[in-house]
């Protein structure tokens, strides 16, 4: 084999991989793979290829299964088990697939439904926890930052429709909750990425439809220790409960981005040159 000509290519591999790289790496990585790959055909066909390329994987398609979502976050099985009893997974889902409106929901973790000793969900009727679930759902997404805007901005209607509504306060970056019997917040961002949204509450949110408005007042509870509760999980079901780390809110706009990092990109073309100069080199020597 001559060793100039192994020489020569070597020097054209690398000119076209930096050439491309240069043009800019973030869109060019298969191109760049491609006139390497051409250059080393035409060049000499004993030297061993590198494997081709995986394909870059196609953007999914907006489709979050609320069932999977739900039964690996949380613990949610309570609620997940009304809404499978009901059927209303199904009226849910089929929100949460239009992905014009989309869906934000408010879900009880288990703990909450055993906590709740009064009023007792026991004897409602099959109806009554048809609303009571809806009640924890609203028809449109909403990330966390757009509670701000409807901070105060008077009752909101939830699924459940007509006096099933929420009201919301945004008390600097901390969501509140209210429905008359309940005052609770968000706790957690189980998922935030439009259509869909998963907050989880830590109060099962009774509506005064349901239970009437002869709210008794709260005992008197010890205070509460004031912790940053809410942390926001970038896309996926919240692996440690959500108990807080304090990531700050509003961070939900990194959830929303889903391309490969330029770092990812870098090392595609850099594996690319390495392999050209160690085949280049086995040539010389
Ligand atoms: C959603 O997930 C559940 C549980 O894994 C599965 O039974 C169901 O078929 C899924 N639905 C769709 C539409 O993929
Ligand atoms: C939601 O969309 C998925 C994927 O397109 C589909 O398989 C499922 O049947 C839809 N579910 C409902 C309830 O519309
Ligand atoms: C459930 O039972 C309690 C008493 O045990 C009663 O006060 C309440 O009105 C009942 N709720 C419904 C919705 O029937
Ligand atoms: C949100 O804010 C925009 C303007 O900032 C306003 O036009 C819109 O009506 C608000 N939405 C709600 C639900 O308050
Ligand atoms: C919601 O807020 C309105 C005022 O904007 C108030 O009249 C209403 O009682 C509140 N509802 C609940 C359930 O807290």
């Amino acid at each position: 084999m001559n060793t100039k000509v192994s020489i020569t290519c070597t020097l054209l591999f690398l000119c076209c991989t930096l050439a491309n790289a240069q043009a800019g790496y973030g869109s060019t990585t298969d191109s760049g793979y491609g006139s390497a790959l051409l250059a080393l055909s035409s060049r000499a066909t004993k030297l061993p290829l590198p494997p081709a390329p995986a394909p870059a994987p196609e953007p999914t398609p907006e489709y979050v299964n609320l069932t999977d979502l739900l039964s690996v976050a949380g613990p949610f099985s309570t609620f997940l088990h009304y809404l499978e009893s009901t059927k209303l997974i199904e009226t849910l889902q089929t929100q949460a697939n239009d992905t014009e409106e989309g869906i934000t929901l408010f879900v009880p973790k288990d703990t909450a439904f055993s906590n709740l000793k009064k009023p007792s969900l026991s004897n409602l009727t099959s109806d009554q926890l048809k609303q009571l679930c809806l009640f924890h759902a609203l028809p449109h997404y909403y990330s966390l930052s757009d509670f701000k805007n409807l901070s105060g901005s008077g009752p909101i209607n939830t699924l459940a429709g007509g006096t099933y509504t929420l009201n919301f306060t945004d008390d600097s970056g901390t969501i509140h909750i209210g429905s008359g019997w309940t005052n609770t917040l968000v706790s957690s961002s189980v998922h935030a990425k439009d259509p869909v949204a998963i907050y989880q509450v830590n109060k099962v949110l009774l509506p005064e439809a349901i239970f009437g408005t002869d709210i008794p007042p709260p005992a008197p509870a010890p205070a509460p220790v004031a912790v940053p509760d809410v942390a926001p999980v970038a896309d996926g079901p919240d692996a440690d409960g959500g108990k807080g780390k304090g990531k700050g809110v509003g961070s939900d706009t990194a959830a929303r981005s889903s391309t490969p990092s330029s770092s990812y990109r870098f090392t595609g073309w850099m594996k690319v040159v390495m392999v050209v100069v160690c085949s280049g080199l086995v040539v010389v020597l």
